[in-house]
């Protein structure tokens, strides 16, 4: 018998949405409301780090995350392994040669290197790691676009993590949700200078999952049918031209008001859910202050983005040829501001997008 011990690994990193998902048409198949479109952030920066084996000597399907056995009956979880294991059949249908590792139980290992579910994604690069981890194991030779639809199903926005760069979200309008996928938008080296600062308010899990805030927002809010229908079609739009023409302005302005619209259909939802904190706000003060200053040494652009999502830490979007006056002002402004972590390398991580 085969007792072989089948291995794979794979690195996925954090995505950080520009223009945000925020409500579900079909929560079984985690389809969204509307589009979204985000950056990816360097694999040098905050990523996962997953392991996928198989083997007849494993006894079930096991997962650790940061060493920690996790529950994996979960319905997401459980319909991602389904849809990867009925690939890898397919696969070992077409090709007789190959082992049934379809069959074979799985032990997967995963690792973040940053706070898991502080909203800063990490269950969009886990849920992303875990699938092109499995997908390498099982040689599957499906596209970025086709794993995208199977990550999608374990958190929407592990699909966009696919992609290096610029990615969008279509949310498709097939009920089955076969056109509901990830697709890049530009590659990181189509705007080498851009960077995003991550401002770690506060490293705790979050009080209210995306998946019940999402529930109540759709449920509950009237400000929401109006971002998903009218205003949240005119910025894809708006920021895909800004991302092609890398103009920064209109890139930092349209980041900026989606991610306010977005805490103000959380605001709107009964009872109200809130994201940022009191330090949150100082940080968006930060960035108006920071562009205050810019503009009165004559540049007349936003140097700096801030972005907020389930959570109070903040992303900052900025230029490398900004970086003395955004992370420099940062570092400087946060030492008077209360209430952000000191902690090892927490206080402002700059991600260099491109690498
Ligand atoms: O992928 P989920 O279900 O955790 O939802 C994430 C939602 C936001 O991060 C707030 C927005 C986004 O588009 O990533």
């Amino acid at each position: 018998a085969d007792t072989k011990i089948y291995r794979a690994s794979t690195t996925a990193p954090v995505n950080i949405a520009v223009i945000k998902y925020w409500g579900k048409r079909d929560v079984t198949l985690n389809l969204p409301t509307n589009s979204s479109l985000s950056v990816t952030l360097s694999q040098s920066d905050l990523r996962t780090h997953t392991t996928a084996s198989c083997s007849s000597t494993f006894t079930s399907d096991t997962l650790h995350l940061n060493s920690a056995p996790q529950d994996i009956t979960g319905a997401r979880l459980q319909a991602c392994l389904r849809a990867l294991r009925s690939l890898r059949a397919a696969h070992e249908a077409s090709n007789p040669s190959l082992p049934p590792l379809s069959t074979l139980p799985l032990r997967l290992a995963s690792r973040n290197n940053f706070p898991t579910a502080a909203g800063l994604a990490s269950s969009a690069a886990g849920f992303a790691a875990l699938v092109r981890a499995i997908a390498d194991l099982y040689e599957l030779p499906s596209s970025p676009t086709e794993l995208s639809l199977i990550a999608r199903q374990g958190s929407g926005s592990a699909c966009r993590s696919l992609f290096g760069g610029y990615v969008a979200w279509n949310a498709g309008t097939a009920t089955d949700g076969s056109d509901s996928s990830a697709e890049l938008v530009a590659e990181a080296a189509h705007w080498p200078d851009m960077r995003a600062a991550i401002l770690v308010a506060s490293a705790k899990k979050k009080a209210v999952s995306s998946t019940a805030g999402m529930q109540a927002t759709v449920k509950t809010s009237s400000l929401f049918p109006h971002r998903a229908e009218t205003v949240v079609p005119a910025r894809m739009a708006a920021m895909r031209a800004a991302i092609a023409g890398r103009d920064f302005a209109a890139f930092a302005d349209l980041t900026m008001k989606d991610s306010n619209s977005f805490h103000a259909v959380c605001l709107d939802t009964t009872p109200p859910i809130f994201y940022m904190s009191d330090v949150s706000r100082a940080a968006v003060r930060v960035v108006e202050g920071i562009n205050a200053a810019a503009a009165a040494d004559g540049i007349t652009r936003p140097v700096a983005a801030y972005t907020f999502d389930a959570g109070p830490n903040a992303v900052v979007y900025y230029l490398a040829e900004d970086e003395a006056r955004v992370a420099g002002a940062f570092k400087a402004l946060l030492g008077s501001v209360e209430g952000w972590e000191t902690a090892r390398g927490a206080v402002v991580q700059a991600a260099d997008v491109a690498r």
